[in-house]
């Protein structure tokens, strides 16, 4: 059975910080940040906003393009790499405020592998045959845990949220292939340590600021470059593609040289990658919505182009999802 994206919507928060502001903030400058990650802005949200209303408002936008109603979700899946509590879930907050009342669903955490994660995930339980309807929500508010006191972190991230519908979509179209992977002894190199059961909120979490993301910027770096390639070759293996097959790569929004060199080891040219990374920065799970729908409304990519969905982060965690778009009707 073929299940695809029959809608997708996105948000960002109004408020924009440009690398000028943030030149206020740290010993940094917008020419540093500009060259090392291809960023020149991102979007923060205002400290009454949280993950799940501007999930919530992506979720009811991708419905919308979808001409589903809320009551129509079987299945929310939630991604998020700055959750809104431990518990209760973020999908259970979402439900509530979307009205899906009729949903089942959970958050399912990868970090910025999230978004694949999801997907896969959702398209399987269609697959399975049990529910017809899933949605699928990456959203952040990585601006709540960042330490805007550290210029090797702080430039990097932004908030925003992006969602998608999926249904079945007809046979030879939507998921065609993935690979998911994982290497926890990286675990170190990128995380929030603190505020959890292992480092419970002390005040030498505070102290020591392990309530914020640190990060070994080298090593994730390598790291990413290297799995970007090897993710989407796996992928398009299994579905007896290769690189060349590729209409568009879409790859997690993390660091403008990543993805040119993972699309250079793939042999892939630049305009088949899908780049938006300067106007949002790493928003994590929404980074793939985000450039996704940039594509699609712009009518870029046609009914039967082969899409690749690249994600990498902490965990380590990456993988990729190949489809076979199918047009969304207007
Ligand atoms: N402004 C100015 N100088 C800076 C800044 C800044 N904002 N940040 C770091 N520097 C300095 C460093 O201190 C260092 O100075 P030093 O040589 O005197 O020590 C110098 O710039 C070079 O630092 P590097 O770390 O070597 O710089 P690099 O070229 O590697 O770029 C960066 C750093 C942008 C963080 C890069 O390593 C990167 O993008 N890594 C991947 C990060 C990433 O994508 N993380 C998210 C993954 S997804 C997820 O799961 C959340």
């Amino acid at each position: 059975m073929g299940v695809g994206i029959i809608g997708i919507g996105t948000v960002v928060p109004p408020r924009v910080l440009t690398n000028y502001d943030l030149e206020k903030m740290v010993d940094t400058s917008d020419e540093w940040i500009t060259i090392r990650t291809g960023i020149k802005e991102r979007h923060i949200a205002d400290s009454n906003v949280n993950p799940s209303d501007l999930g919530a408002e992506a979720a009811l936008r991708a419905l919308k393009m979808a001409k589903v109603e809320p009551e129509e979700v079987d299945l929310i899946i939630v991604t998020s790499a700055s959750l809104e509590m431990i518990f209760p879930s973020m999908a259970a907050v979402i439900q509530n405020k979307i009205g899906a009342k009729n949903a089942g669903g959970f958050d399912l955490l990868s970090a910025c592998t999230g978004f694949v994660s999801s997907l896969i995930t959702g398209a399987q339980f269609i697959r399975s045959g049990d529910v017809r309807t899933v949605l699928v929500i990456g959203t952040e508010v990585l601006s709540r845990f960042v330490d805007w006191e550290d210029r090797n972190t702080c430039v990097l991230f932004g908030d925003g949220a992006g969602a998608v519908v999926l249904r079945e979509v007809g046979d030879g179209y939507g998921l065609i292939s993935w690979d998911l992977k994982l290497d926890g002894s990286g675990a170190d190199l990128l995380a929030i340590p603190g505020g959890c059961a292992k480092n419970p909120c002390s005040e030498e979490v505070l102290k020591n600021k392990l309530h914020y993301i640190k990060m070994n910027g080298r090593e994730v770096f390598k790291f990413s470059v290297r799995v970007l390639g090897e993710t989407t070759e796996e992928s398009l293996k299994k579905a007896g593609l290769t690189p060349a097959d590729l209409d568009w790569l879409i790859p997690h929004q993390a660091n403008i040289r990543i993805i040119e060199a993972g699309a250079e080891r793939l042999g892939i040219p630049i305009d088949k990658v899908a780049i938006n990374i300067h106007k949002y920065g790493n928003t994590s799970t929404a980074s793939i919505p985000l450039a996704l729908e940039e594509l699609v409304l712009e009518g870029k990519i046609k009914d039967g182009d082969v899409l690749a969905l690249v994600g990498f982060g902490a965990g380590l965690s990456w993988g990729s999802a190949v489809l076979r778009w199918k047009n969304i009707e207007s």
